[in-house]
């Protein structure tokens, strides 16, 4: 075969491979197409200075310990001051820090009135912030004609409130610099439906209208990027801590049985989005990425996931703690 030939079958090739490996991956095509070919992490992110806010377990630990590696300065922010100082000592143990490259900085994210302080706390420690991580978030799992309002209440106050101020307080001092990265941990639940998290996805598709919103107005500011990242399950304590129809009881270890992504993975792929600007990324295992994009792409997506789907889907929760959850699914 001549040379040229053989670039075209290459041409060829690489794209039939891209579509290929989709049905086999853990994220969308473009997080992908990133994840072969894109900018490294570690040559973008090393040195800057990073704010995760829910770095106390889960997803944004995970996201603590693989920044740290990379060599950056962080902001670790929560509501337990403990556990920030646990994942400082991994960080520390693990990483590619020193004691004056990480600021565990307290913060609760329905106490709206504490971000700006809190803001001025790390431009003080670090001189600005690069990226903005809003990671912190709280579920809940119940049919939504039994959740309480008060479970809609706080999922927004937490979800969607804090996470706006918080990105309030902090777009000024990006907008002074001309640079800066947002980034809002979301969910696949901010894309497609999801029984049983009425409250929670509400909070999330109120996010996603947020942020792309925000994209909007930033037209004089190319060097401010935003993404939004839109995870399928994954290990974590979130559902452990997710309400159940009341505030005032959570779901604790049920709802364990289903499958999840492991968190260094998910964290993994965070960064690959983050180090290549990408503006919205879906990351699951399958079938749940293929069906994120029937439901975004598929005109007929209504016939497709029928009432006996949904059915289904609800049942693949088992939790038994609900007697509430056991009358709906029987009646
Ligand atoms: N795990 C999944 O399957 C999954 C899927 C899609 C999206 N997500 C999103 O990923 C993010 C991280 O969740 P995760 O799965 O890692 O769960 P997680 O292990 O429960 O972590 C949640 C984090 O949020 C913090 N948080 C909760 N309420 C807060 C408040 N009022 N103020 C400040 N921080 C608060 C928690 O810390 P404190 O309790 O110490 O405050 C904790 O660090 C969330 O936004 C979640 O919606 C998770």
């Amino acid at each position: 075969m001549s040379g040229e030939l053989w670039l075209w079958a290459l041409c060829a090739l690489l794209p039939a491979l891209w579509l290929l490996s989709f049905f086999r991956t853990d994220s969308d095509l473009t997080l992908l197409w990133a994840a072969w070919l894109g900018r490294r992490p570690e040559q973008v992110l090393t040195g800057m200075v990073v704010w995760v806010t829910g770095a106390s377990s889960g997803i944004g630990e995970e996201l603590a310990l693989q920044l740290s590696k990379l060599g950056v300065s962080l902001v670790l922010s929560a509501r337990r001051v403990q556990e920030l100082e646990r994942v400082k000592r991994r960080c520390l143990e693990n990483g590619n820090v020193k004691e004056k490259d990480i600021l565990v900085l307290p913060l609760d994210l329905a106490d709206r009135s504490s971000h700006d302080m809190a803001t001025k706390a790390v431009l003080q420690e670090f001189g600005r912030v690069d990226i903005l991580v809003n990671n912190g978030g709280i579920a809940h799992c119940s049919f939504a004609v039994d959740t309480n309002l008060d479970v809609f209440k706080v999922l927004l106050e937490v979800n969607y409130l804090g996470t706006v101020s918080l990105t309030k307080c902090v777009l000024p001092h990006m907008m002074k610099r001309k640079q800066g990265k947002i980034v809002i941990i979301n969910s696949l639940g901010g894309i497609i439906p999801i029984p049983l998290t009425s409250a929670y996805n509400a909070s999330k598709h109120a996010l996603r209208g947020f942020l792309d919103t925000l994209q909007t107005e930033l037209f004089n500011y190319p060097g401010i990027t935003v993404s939004t990242i839109c995870p399928g399950l994954v290990h974590s304590n979130i559902f452990q801590n997710s309400f159940t129809s009341e505030i005032t009881e959570t779901l604790g270890s049920n709802a364990e049985a289903l499958s999840k992504m492991e968190t260094s993975r998910c964290a993994q792929l965070i960064l690959i989005a983050l180090a290549n600007d990408l503006k919205e990324v879906w990351i699951a295992q399958q079938p749940h990425l293929f069906k994120t994009y029937v439901w975004q792409y598929v005109p007929i997506r209504d016939w497709i996931f029928s009432r006996k789907t949904w059915k289904k889907v609800i049942e693949g929760y088992n939790i038994d703690k609900d007697d509430k959850y056991h009358k709906r699914l029987n009646e």
